[in-house]
């Protein structure tokens, strides 16, 4: 199959505010580019879609990423790229994930220490989270599982996000799972 054919699932894992929507954001246009169709799976917006209504307990949060997971695998069954950026904060269900693949799956460790985290804290939650305002919050409360081999790392308290992007993209190109370039207009 050609490269510009293949589907694939890029699964984003993170702590909250680490870059895995940013990134994921600013990776779908260059993937476009080189001719991919792209879907992203944003954590926030799947809550407020397919997973509304749940929460952050680990049961709960096992659901949301079984259903990341199964959609992400259609869309990459299809030949789609389908990005996904949860937390996923649980080794075995992302393991699960993967194993039910039914076409490439790439897993992004999207890395950050948590005191950048902090000092960053975008959306103010983490300030909630060690005041104890919000309960169980992952890094804080709650265990965040890194992946002990996921395909690519990026440090986005090191990288810059085009830096990070290039990381991704290049192990694609290397698994000829993208083109090397853009396809010549029709
Ligand atoms: S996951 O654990 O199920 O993968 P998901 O990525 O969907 O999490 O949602 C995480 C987002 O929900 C965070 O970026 C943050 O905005 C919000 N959030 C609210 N409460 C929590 C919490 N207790 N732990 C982590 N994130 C939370």
């Amino acid at each position: 199959m050609n490269a510009i054919d293949k589907g694939l699932t890029l699964w984003f894992t993170g702590l909250s505010g680490s870059g895995k929507s940013t990134l994921a954001t600013y990776l779908a246009p260059k993937l476009k580019e080189l001719g991919k169709r792209v879907e992203i799976l944003d954590g926030d917006e799947v809550r407020e879609n397919l997973s509304k209504g749940l929460g952050f307990s680990k049961e709960d949060r096992d659901t949301n990423i079984r259903r990341i997971g199964f959609v992400a695998n259609m869309l990459a069954r299809n030949g789609v790229v389908a990005i996904t950026a949860a937390i996923s904060p649980y080794k075995d269900v992302r393991n699960e994930a993967r194993s039910k693949a039914q076409a490439a799956f790439v897993e992004v460790y999207v890395e950050c220490p948590i005191d950048v985290l902090e000092d960053r804290d975008t959306k103010g939650l983490y300030k909630k989270a060690k005041a104890g305002i919000i309960k169980n919050f992952t890094g804080i409360s709650d265990p965040y599982e890194a992946p002990e081999n996921p395909e690519v790392t990026v440090d986005t308290s090191k990288e810059t996000i085009e830096q990070s992007a290039d990381k991704i993209l290049a192990y694609l190109r290397k698994r000829g799972l993208v083109p090397d370039a853009a396809p010549a207009r029709r």
